[in-house]
């Protein structure tokens, strides 16, 4: 059974970022999938490797929406970002270097932040793209 599953609820209001969401999820599943069936370490490695190339892609985007539109709560969002993008590059080198593995800790870490960050601090942008014309 997959670890997250998108729903409707999880709608930022704005098709371009919904789908980016949908394939955060998608890649953590990926990572969940192979942890929970033993893949080996460099299979781990790629699926990281892109889950975190992907977050920078996603947050940029965003980043890129807020600062176009003024958006007033960039800086403490951008904020959140950069926490979690420090985190997860923390993972990647500590994955890389053996010293850390994969784990179910890790694992609800990720998922949670991600539902927590989607449900609070993106979900509050949804109105405020759609007054500019971002849907
Ligand atoms: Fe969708 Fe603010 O990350």
């Amino acid at each position: 059974m997959a670890l997250m599953v998108w729903n409707d609820k999880f709608s930022v209001g704005v098709k371009e970022l919904d789908d980016h969401h949908k394939t955060l999820v998608a890649l953590v599943n990926e990572l969940h999938d192979a942890m929970k069936v033993g893949k080996t370490k460099e299979i781990m490695d790629d699926i990281l490797a892109r889950l975190t190339d992907y977050t920078r892609f996603h947050f940029s985007a965003e980043e890129k929406y807020m600062t176009k539109y003024s958006y007033p709560q960039y800086t403490q969002h951008k904020l959140e970002h950069d926490k979690f993008t420090e985190k997860v590059l923390q993972f990647q080198k500590d994955l890389k270097d053996g010293k850390f593995a994969i784990s179910m800790e890790i694992m609800t870490f990720l998922k949670d932040w991600l539902i927590n960050h989607i449900s609070g601090s993106d979900k509050k942008y949804g109105p405020f793209f759609n007054e500019h014309g971002l849907k």
